[in-house]
């Protein structure tokens, strides 16, 4: 690729030549392909087009169901600008709502929760967890005002494989042209039984696609993570052939990749129905644009990764095991090993993580090539994300 022989002005790189060249450099199979242009991990315009383009137009993975347990359980999430309300309700239902007041347009919830009712705090209109306006003041003289029109924005959700999709878009894209194939390459694993142990929340100073990226590629293990997991990890196998928009690559372990390697003894008991070489190693899959995880052997664990500005993200983890082995009487002693090691990966990750931005942030730093054997995941994502500019 040529260096450009002007820079562009900041708010014209969607147009630039330069950058639509670069974006088509990324749309080949991962030994012919570029990484994306380093504006994708820098510039403000390219977020605003990431949040109205990709964010609000695909279905996003917003982690796993059962969290929701009980009726009026909620969680806020930031997602481009959108605050979403996640909510089960009586029926055990749950939905997604857009977080403002139908009234004039405050804030409802706050973080996480539960609720009998949604209370506005600015002029007590209230709804029903279900989304339905059942209280709005001295509203009796404003005509043509009907609480039945009057219910919170909600937007289309499904539940998949136990993981929850969201798309903010009135019209969005077929879904099952969304997941493809990705239940019959994932029908080893019992996905949807798998139980959530522990949901947390952290930032990194780094833009959204570069967590993604660092979770699904192998190439950085001898060097980022050499005492902590590297040793768990053998040589993956290839890429896999996926239809619907994610990558996936599955690779064997020596023990688990769920624990350190120096903790390989603390195991806890396989996911059962697991067999051959599938219970000797973890599918790492990314579900475009912004959701990952990593089926193992007796574990799977998911990460949410969400934009806070161009060189800053939001990352939810979730960890799940099964119900078997959550009802284990040592459970809680025996999983800490496993926490333990995703604490230790994440700073690792985190510090390797930083430092890469900090080389994006120049506007000179050029698109690089992949390692063929050990990025494809990073590859097809690129791939998919170029497609989007089109
Ligand atoms: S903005 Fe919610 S009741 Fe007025
Ligand atoms: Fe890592």
């Amino acid at each position: 690729m040529d260096m450009p022989s002007k820079m562009q002005p900041p708010n014209d790189i969607l147009n630039s030549k330069t950058f639509c060249s670069a974006l088509s450099d990324c749309r080949r199979p991962v030994d012919q392909a570029n990484s994306l242009p380093a504006a994708c991990y820098h510039s403000d315009e390219i977020l605003q087009y990431e949040k109205e383009t990709i964010f609000h137009n695909n279905w996003l993975g917003l982690g796993r169901a059962d969290r929701f347990k009980e009726a009026g359980q909620y969680e806020t999430l930031e997602i481009a600008d959108v605050s979403l309300i996640l909510i089960r309700d009586r029926d055990a239902k749950l939905h997604a709502f857009n977080n403002a007041c139908r009234h004039r347009g405050a804030r409802l919830l706050e973080g996480d929760g539960k609720c009998r009712a949604i209370r506005c705090p600015f002029h007590c209109w209230n709804y029903s967890v279900d989304g339905r306006l059942v209280a709005a003041p001295h509203m009796e003289d404003t005509r043509d005002f009907h609480h039945e029109t009057s219910g919170l924005v909600e937007f289309e959700l499904k539940i998949h494989a136990g993981f929850i999709f969201a798309c903010f878009s009135p019209d969005p894209p077929n879904f099952e042209r969304h997941i493809g194939d990705f239940d019959q390459l994932h029908s080893p694993w019992p996905l949807e039984s798998l139980v959530s142990t522990r949901r947390i929340r952290f930032e990194n100073d780094c833009n959204w696609k570069l967590f993604l990226d660092v979770f699904n590629e192998y190439y950085h293990l001898p060097y980022v993570h050499p005492d902590s997991i590297n040793d768990v990890y053998k040589k993956p196998d290839a890429g896999d052939r996926t239809s619907g928009a994610y990558a996936s690559q599955f690779g064997e372990t020596e023990g688990t990749g769920g624990l350190l390697a120096a903790e390989q003894a603390h195991t806890l008991p396989p996911i059962p129905g697991l067999r051959g070489r599938n219970s000797r190693g973890t599918r790492y899959t990314w579900v475009f644009p912004n959701m990952t995880f990593a089926a193992s052997t007796e574990a799977m664990w998911i990460y949410e990764a969400y934009p806070l500005g161009p060189r800053k993200c939001a990352v939810y983890q979730t960890m799940c095991f099964p119900q078997q082995s959550v009802d284990l009487p040592d459970f809680e002693a025996r999983v800490r090993y496993y926490y333990e090691r995703f604490d230790a990966a994440v700073e690792e990750d985190r510090i390797a993580l930083e430092n890469q931005q900090r080389g994006f942030n120049s506007p000179f730093t050029l698109p690089g090539r992949y390692c063929v054997g050990l990025e494809p995941n990073v590859s097809g994502f690129a791939n998919w994300y170029a497609e989007q500019f089109q």
